[in-house]
């Protein structure tokens, strides 16, 4: 893949001047406008917005689920945009890990063998003590042999949060992760993001409605109509609220 030596050190996620468009009818909607963002490692970034401003869209094209319309994304010094599909699917396998609100399990696996499941994409043997270390961080200790259709919805979402733990990728994307949780299970899913998020070499970048969990990571990005409209570092959970208030108020009053 090719390896650039412009990406600043410690840049693991680069976005310059993205676009992305859709066809609608024979026209075009543009969704994202001209988006650039860093995530250095060690790093976890947190995308906010109002509703339909872009969050998803934007994860997804710096994660190359999305091939964005124009400019250019880098994960790992490595650009996207020039990778083969192959290349893609290879750097998604070893060193991209994702959490959507749709938990991705395989129903017909057992917990361990979900949490397991990349290694054996990959084609390597499965490492046990991973896969049970990984159940324990999220509280999850003993149900590897249960099914996810026994399990309730935070139970889920806390297994493919397991899976990404046993991985150890080095970033992590994150899409509304504590979106059906309760309190609780939103908090140690969340802690758990941190802790991937704050290792040396890691980064996480997570999109999500809520000031408490904004307000837990380093960097809040807030997003408008398809733009980053605002930044902000050591945010609380007071001040991104009021930020994202704002936000809405003014896409509200706009239309
Ligand atoms: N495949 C698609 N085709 C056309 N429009 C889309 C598509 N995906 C998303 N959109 C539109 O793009 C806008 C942003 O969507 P999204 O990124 O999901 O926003 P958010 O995650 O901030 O709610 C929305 O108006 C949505 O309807
Ligand atoms: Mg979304």
């Amino acid at each position: 893949m090719t390896t650039s030596t412009h990406y600043p050190t410690g840049a693991l996620i680069v976005a310059e001047h993205l676009s992305k468009s859709y066809p609608v009818g024979s026209s075009s909607v543009e969704i994202l406008h001209d988006v650039s963002l860093t995530v250095s490692e060690g790093e976890v970034c947190a995308i906010m917005g109002p509703s339909g401003s872009g969050k998803s869209t934007l994860l997804y094209c710096l994660a190359g689920l999305e091939q964005p319309s124009s400019g250019e994304v880098a994960l790992l010094g490595r650009s996207l945009t020039r990778a083969s599909r192959k290349q893609l699917a290879e750097l998604r396998r070893a060193e991209l890990g994702f959490v959507f609100q749709s938990y991705n399990l395989m129903p017909t696996l057992k917990v361990a063998d979900n949490v397991g499941l990349p290694f054996r994409l990959r084609g390597e043997r499965v490492n046990r003590a991973r896969i049970e270390s990984a159940l324990d961080a999220v509280g999850l200790a003993g149900r590897g042999a249960a099914l996810p259709s026994s399990m309730s919805g935070g139970e889920q979402q806390r297994v493919a949060i397991a899976r990404v733990l046993a991985q150890q990728p080095q970033i992590v994307f994150a899409d509304e992760p504590t979106g059906a949780l309760d309190t609780r299970a939103g908090r140690l899913v969340l802690d758990e993001l941190r802790r991937i998020g704050g290792t040396p070499g890691q980064c996480v970048l997570i999109v999500t409605h809520d000031p408490a969990v904004a307000a837990a990571c380093d960097r809040v990005v807030f997003m408008r109509d398809g733009r980053l409209a605002q930044q902000m570092t050591s945010p609380t959970t007071d001040s991104v609220a009021a930020m994202l208030a704002a936000l809405e108020a003014s896409v509200e009053e706009a239309a």
